[in-house]
């Protein structure tokens, strides 16, 4: 009863309720974002990790552009249903180098953080040009236009300047090398040194070799389209870290 009658006192005194309300809410604050300040880093270091190239980085463009993330998620969530239907849960640092990140909660469609490797390019093509047509039930929309269009990359070293500057780290040779490197990995037969140049680039980024791929995505030889862009970045979302040496630092680690 006594407790009642206090509680009785800050309800009638609208003062001292809200100081008492912003006091209760700073202390909720605090536990919660002072510890980031003691963090050296919030985001557990992985192997595997490197910058998209320009390529994949074109298809991300394109990917948010026609607004995929309005029926897409990319965070596979550390529940056994979904890791069971898309594999290990997404970690921070997949993530790290996403301006801006494609978390999400709409799944009109399935998650797509693990869907690199999953399906063949030539699956991806059809799917995205007629989604009925590989899956009959599909409310998803068709893209065939990706198909012709040809995709601009006269401005891409502009866009990894930009990222760099939010912190992804490209370095000047991957800047200069954008362009040639963006035709490189759309055109198994072009010019090999640059096949070799774009690819040791970007492993070297990564720590560790096979991460780029190189291949005419669309099956199309006679130009680099914005399809041949967005399957190449379908291709390799969620494939960088490699989960069969990956294993969490155990908590005592990461505090
Ligand atoms: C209106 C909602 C909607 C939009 C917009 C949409 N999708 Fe989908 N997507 C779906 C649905 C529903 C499915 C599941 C059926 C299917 O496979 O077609 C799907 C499936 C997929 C799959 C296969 C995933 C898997 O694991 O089987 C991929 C890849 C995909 N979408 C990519 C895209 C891309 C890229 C875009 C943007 C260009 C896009 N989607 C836009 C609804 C959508």
């Amino acid at each position: 009863m006594g407790l009642m009658k206090k509680h009785e006192t800050l309800e009638r005194h609208s003062l001292a309720l809200t100081l008492g309300i912003l006091v209760t809410v700073a202390i909720g604050g605090i536990v919660e974002i002072a510890p980031l300040f003691y963090l050296e880093n919030t985001i557990e270091k992985v192997e595997g990790m490197r910058p998209y190239t320009p390529l994949e980085l074109a298809g991300r463009n394109v990917y948010i552009r026609e607004g995929c993330y309005v029926c897409h998620s990319q965070m596979v969530r550390p529940l056994r249903d979904e890791v069971e239907r898309y594999g290990h849960y997404s970690l921070a640092a997949e993530s790290m180098y996403d301006h801006p990140f494609q978390w999400g909660s709409k799944r009109t469609g399935p998650d797509l953080a693990r869907v690199g490797g999953k399906y063949s390019d030539t699956w991806h093509v059809d799917h995205l040009k007629d989604p009925q047509s590989m899956v009959p039930e599909s409310v998803m929309p068709p893209y065939a236009f990706l198909a012709d269009n040809t995709l601009h990359y006269e401005t891409i070293d502009d866009h990894l300047k930009a990222l760099r500057f939010e912190g992804v780290p490209y370095t000047d040779e991957m800047i200069e090398n954008a362009q040639a490197d963006l035709i490189a990995q759309a055109d198994p037969d072009a010019d090999y040194d640059a096949q070799d140049a774009l690819v040791a680039r970007y492993e070297e980024a990564a720590g560790r070799e096979g991460s780029v791929r190189i291949a005419d995505y669309d099956g199309n030889p006679e130009k680099v389209t914005e399809l041949d862009a967005l399957v190449a970045y379908l291709q390799m979302v969620g494939t960088l870290v490699d989960f069969s040496t990956y294993e969490a630092d155990d908590l005592d680690n990461r505090r």
